[in-house]
């Protein structure tokens, strides 16, 4: 018994050393290798140029995909309908439920593969380099996963059922293949979440001298460091906005953003993708970024010391 384990861990070393992964695990080891595959980036970045000259920043459908009016990415809650239809569709092939149940389960999977993949791309047309080569691998991954479906469905709606079935449960593999990489993404690539949402937490609660009102620059934005966190400073006159100043899409650095005017309130673009966030309260005007930006509240002493505390909800 001992001898068998003792085998099977000397042969997976022997697998990751010939990958080249030393003491990382193999989903770990592969994941960076695919981050570091920059033989990926003309293609991805082609597509993704491409992509960004369709949909524009600010063209409404591009704010609709990435999920701008409800506040939160599309993307995720749209995969977890195709991923559970196509799960649910392996239940029914184990049990050997009625084949046209089985068949519209399928096919809501099937159809809904085609707004999540949208809404997928919108999202990864505006990633770092590294997230852009995991994610084309991963819409690749699934791309063979929706193939393998609709195979499937093609299969069982033309009398072929077991073939339907093979094809359906090679479907589910890739596609979990795909969900890991999408996970990967999300979750150790951060190319999801908030990049604003912590910094506040890292304010103490109160107000804080933050600097003399005389000393900011009149209408051009500047950072200020309150404590661990980088602020967003901008003066007009005698007010004062501040917002976190690491845009809550992927941290780009808003101070170095243009100043415009949406529907006739003063915003700040994000100098890396785009997004608009309204200055007075760091709400999201158009994406990528879904998550507002952090606001604070702004007091201007009688000595001209400007404090900062994190704005409540
Ligand atoms: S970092 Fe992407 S829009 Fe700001």
């Amino acid at each position: 018994m001992e001898e068998t384990s003792n085998s099977i861990n000397s042969r997976r070393r022997t697998l990751r050393e010939t990958l080249g992964l030393g003491r990382r695990s193999l989903p770990d080891g592969l994941t960076e290798r695919l981050q570091h595959l920059s033989a990926l980036d003309r293609v991805t970045q082609g597509l993704a140029k491409g992509v960004r000259q369709v949909l524009p920043a600010g063209h409404p459908l591009r704010d609709l995909l990435h999920g701008v009016p409800t506040g939160h990415p599309l993307h995720p809650p749209l995969a977890t309908v195709s991923l559970g239809c196509w799960t649910a569709t392996a239940v029914l092939d184990v049990i050997d439920a009625d084949p046209r149940a089985t068949r519209a389960v399928l096919a809501t999977g099937v159809m809904s593969a085609l707004p999540t993949a949208a809404a997928g791309i919108a999202d990864w047309s505006v990633l770092h380099r590294e997230q852009q080569r995991v994610g084309f691998v991963h819409s690749l991954i699934n791309l063979a996963a929706l193939g393998l479906y609709t195979g499937s469905l093609w299969m069982r709606a033309t009398g072929r059922h077991n073939a339907g079935r093979t094809m359906g449960f090679l479907g589910l593999a890739a596609a979990g293949v795909g969900g890991f990489l999408g996970g990967h993404l999300a979750y150790r690539m951060t190319a999801g979440p908030s990049h604003a949402e912590t910094l506040t937490h890292l304010v103490p609660l109160g107000w804080h001298d933050l600097c003399r009102l005389w000393d900011l620059p009149d209408g051009r934005p500047v950072t200020r460091r309150l404590g661990y966190i980088q602020l967003f400073v901008l003066r007009h006159g005698a007010h004062v906005k501040v917002l976190a100043d690491h845009c809550s899409h992927l941290a780009g650095p808003l101070h170095q953003g243009r100043l415009v005017l949406e529907k006739d309130e003063a915003c700040v673009v994000c100098p890396w993708h785009g997004s608009v966030f309204r200055i007075e309260d760091g709400a999201v005007l158009h994406g990528p970024a879904t998550a507002p930006q952090p606001a604070f509240e702004v007091n201007v002493r009688g000595d001209g010391v400007v404090q900062v505390r994190p704005r409540q909800s």
